[in-house]
């Protein structure tokens, strides 16, 4: 079982130009929400309740204004700043006192999760993690992921790091799973040749000792990228779509809180004060 979660925030956002000069990218909108709010919820809705966020140096108390402690989601958040990036494990390496003897859901801040029976299959795949897992997802340009490559039965033969031409398109999601020796193995790892600690290698490490599991998102599901202004504009529209045809949010974080009754209708009545009168404010009060 696994209750805690970090979310990785950090990062320039180069490929969004002007946009992340003076905003960080998990802070932007993803069509009617802040960015980091999709991958918060991928959390809560697995029900993880103690997380760890991960800012850039002086950055921090952006987010703070954003969720405060979590004790208005009835969660606990923390913030850890890195002075610069350094690569996805080194996230471990920050949080190695958050994590403690536990177990630790990884989640990369810009990432959007979304689909039937997603939920369902983390929570499976959090009470069976024993090593790591990983969750994949075909793509069209593997060269801008990591990727595996698969056998006859399905076992992971090979990782690679943005392969320029790779034989599979199975990519390696930005969620992961891994065990309470996750900080000592990242302690462990070497810069590669972009001068950062590479998830992959930390992988490999789960890989070689046998405790590596990959779980496959299906094509009924969507993972997608919002590191470009187009892709962000495309989630967007995405998330536009179904919001209007269904009329229920994705990641709404108050509404998750609410139905897994972490907080009373009361709390939510504060939270709608505090956003004014807006449409999102609209939404939490006919939810409730
Ligand atoms: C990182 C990882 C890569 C993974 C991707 C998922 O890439 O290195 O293996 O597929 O996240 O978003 P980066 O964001 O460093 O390009």
């Amino acid at each position: 079982m696994i209750k805690k979660g970090i979310i990785l925030a950090g990062g320039y956002g180069t490929r969004l130009g002007s946009l992340t000069k003076a905003v960080n990218k998990q802070l932007l909108p993803l069509y009617d929400k802040p960015l980091v709010y999709y991958p918060l919820s991928v959390l809560m809705l697995s029900n993880i309740k103690d997380i760890l966020i991960i800012t850039n140096k002086g950055e921090k108390s952006n987010f703070e204004k954003l969720l405060g402690d979590g004790s208005q989601l009835g969660i606990r958040i923390t913030f850890l700043e890195q002075d610069k990036p350094r690569g996805l494990p080194d996230a471990f390496i920050i949080g190695e006192k958050f994590i403690g003897k536990d177990n630790v859901v990884l989640i990369l801040g810009d990432n959007f999760f979304y689909g039937l029976g997603f939920t369902n299959r983390l929570k499976k795949a959090l009470h069976s993690n024993k090593g790591a897992t990983i969750f994949t997802y075909t793509v069209n340009n593997p060269s801008e992921y990591g990727i595996i490559e698969i056998d006859k039965k399905n076992k992971i033969k090979k990782i690679v790091e943005k392969p320029p031409r790779s034989k599979s398109n199975l990519a390696i999601t930005g969620l992961y799973f891994f065990n309470h020796k996750v900080a000592n193995f990242a302690k462990t790892l070497k810069p590669s040749k972009r001068n950062e600690l590479e998830i992959i290698d930390l992988l490999k490490i789960y890989l070689k000792n046998g405790s590596l599991k990959s779980v496959f998102l299906g094509r009924g599901s969507a993972w997608l990228d919002t590191g470009s202004a187009k892709n962000l504009f495309s989630a967007s529209q995405y998330i536009s779509a179904i919001e209007e045809r269904q009329g229920l949010k994705i990641a709404c974080i108050e509404e998750i809180s609410y139905q897994n009754k972490w907080i009373s209708k009361k709390q939510i009545l504060k939270i709608i004060s505090s956003y004014g009168k807006c449409d999102y404010s609209d939404y939490l009060k006919k939810i409730i």
